[in-house]
């Protein structure tokens, strides 16, 4: 089973960025420790600030992997083209978030992209991408047609 996690604009300070909001761990040695959980799960992890590196990597393995997980960051609030490549690429989705989107700003709590994603996990902190690998590890979706 072949997982590919994304993380989107400014998640690579993560453990530097805001701690009080999103934390002191950083997500490499998040990632370390849930590689170490799932020993039999093919992880990939990619990270970029740049919209358009976003859309192609979902469109690379968007046709051959079993699942995605995705904090788009700021871009899940304006990027129509992520959407859009999340409804044009057959491997599911899940949006994620480390804060509660929906206790900040107003301007975070509209997702672009949620309509397109099978799922939305907000304000678990990196739990939220554990959740969501749980999710395609007990649903096993199969990449049929
Ligand atoms: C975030 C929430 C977004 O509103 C913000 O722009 C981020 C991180 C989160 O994980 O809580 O960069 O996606």
């Amino acid at each position: 089973m072949k997982i590919l996690i994304i993380n989107g604009p400014n998640l690579n300070l993560l453990g530097k960025r805001e701690p009080s909001i999103y934390g002191h761990a950083s997500f490499d040695d998040f990632f370390t420790d849930l590689k170490a959980t799932y020993p039999s799960i093919d992880f990939e992890y990619y990270q970029s600030n740049v919209e358009g590196e976003l859309i192609n990597k979902l469109h690379e393995v968007g046709f051959s992997y079993d699942g995605i997980v995705m904090n788009a960051g700021a871009y899940t609030h304006t990027s129509i083209g992520i959407s859009d490549a999340i409804a044009g690429i057959k491997t599911p989705v899940i949006e994620v978030h480390i804060s509660n989107v929906y206790a900040r700003e107003e301007y975070r709590h509209i997702s672009l992209m949620a309509k397109n994603c099978i799922g939305v996990i907000t304000g678990l902190g990196l739990n939220s991408y554990q959740l969501a690998v749980e999710y395609f590890i007990s649903n096993v979706i199969a990449n049929e047609e």
